[in-house]
């Protein structure tokens, strides 16, 4: 049997990776400002991260859902107060998609209500819901169907003409869009938003997916704009590379028996990675380095002339460059760095572990200042 094949691979083939480096079978070693596209979050095979899966897959790796598993409890506990949501509930699961398929569900099931409101440029995920609010038409089957309306971000007005028509459930916006290339929206647009949500009885619905788990500074992306989201989706970062998900979800939701379920999400092992995650980031203060790091990266990148625009906060940047393509090719066939694309191929999106330092840092800017100036 061969792979099914939707990958358009570099040929690069990692075997270990530590920190903020990985490894490839020829020994080659790599600067990875990309973080396997943002999910790795306290570094790879970090000590503590590879000491705790081990331990717990000693005791037990996966029960199902049908028994006590008080590691759950733990980590809702651990999240409720590394996110500042304590008295929110969690429903886990095992990726970003299925957290948004299930917090698009609970918005409907919650107001008895079919329709979501989404913005331009939007991801949300490749499943059926997911798709339904995802602005990229080509990842879509007929089956997807395409009625969904994109809405200008930052255009509030556009926001309430629709939830005007009554049939809204939900907003989904991302903290920061990240497949369009690290779109912020702005600060005053959330707390519009916020305020519509509740005069409309609609559920708004952040994704935190990409832009959660303390990588632009703050916990959350939208916590910078001061407001409470109803229901917030986290993955990625959540499990520094084991495959889970959450979905953070304000109390004023009812919880029934068989309304939402899973096989996998909460294993046992899946718990202990997200605890050993969140436990790295409080011991080692990762968001702070995020901040500090970001804050650094981005004014040493105005200071090159080539360099058009930076988006986005802590370590989730993009950045806008004559021939940015090209730059990017050339710090991973030449300088050896990740770094990620975005819609807008001429984006860099940097996305390094949040545990990257300044020496690594100033690796990446000296490789993109010699790659500037071969082109000039
Ligand atoms: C903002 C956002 N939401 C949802 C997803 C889907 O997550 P997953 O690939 O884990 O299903 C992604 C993945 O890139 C994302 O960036």
């Amino acid at each position: 049997m061969k792979l099914f094949d939707v990958y358009p691979l570099f040929n690069i083939q990692p075997e270990k990776a530590y920190g903020c480096y990985v490894y490839d079978d020829k020994g080659e070693k790599y600067l990875d400002f990309y973080g396997g596209h943002a999910v790795i979050s306290i570094g790879h095979t970090h000590p503590h991260y590879v000491e705790r899966i081990q331990d717990q897959l000693d005791k037990i790796a996966f029960y199902s859902n049908s028994v006590i598993i008080p590691i759950q409890k733990e980590l809702a506990e651990k999240l409720g107060k590394a996110s500042g949501y304590p008295d929110y509930n969690l429903f886990l699961i095992n990726s970003g998609a299925e957290a948004i398929e299930n917090a698009l569900k609970l918005a409907s099931f919650h107001t008895d209500k079919p329709r979501i409101l989404a913005f331009e440029k939007a991801f949300h995920g490749r499943t059926s819901g997911g798709l339904q609010v995802t602005d990229y038409p080509k990842m879509r089957a007929p089956f997807n169907g395409n009625d969904q309306k994109f809405l200008p971000l930052n255009d509030l007005a556009a926001v309430e003409t629709e939830l005007k028509k009554g049939d809204v459930a939900g907003i989904i916006i991302e903290g920061i869009q990240g497949v369009a290339g690290i779109v912020e929206p702005h600060a005053d647009f959330l707390v519009g938003l916020r305020k519509l949500a509740d005069q409309y009885n609609a559920v708004l619905i952040l994704d935190e997916v990409q832009s959660g788990y303390g990588r632009t500074g703050r916990f959350f992306a939208h916590q910078y704009s001061g407001i409470q989201a109803d229901i917030i989706t986290v993955a990625k970062g959540m499990g520094n590379g084991f495959p889970i998900g959450g979905v953070l979800i304000h109390p004023k939701f009812k919880a029934s028996s068989g309304l939402l379920g899973t096989t996998f999400g909460g294993n046992h092992l899946a718990c202990a990675a997200a605890l050993a995650v969140l436990e790295v980031m409080e011991e080692e203060n990762l968001i702070a380095n995020s901040t500090i790091l970001g804050d650094y990266l981005i004014k040493k990148l105005l200071e090159i002339e080539q360099v058009k625009k930076i988006t986005g906060r802590g370590l989730m940047i993009g950045v806008l460059l004559e021939g940015g393509k090209q730059v990017r090719d050339n710090l991973l066939s030449k300088h050896k760095i990740f770094t990620g694309g975005a819609s807008n191929p001429d984006i860099l999106r940097l996305l390094p572990p949040l545990n990257i330092t300044k020496l690594e840092c100033d690796m990446l800017l000296d490789a993109i200042r010699k790659e500037v100036m071969v082109m000039a």
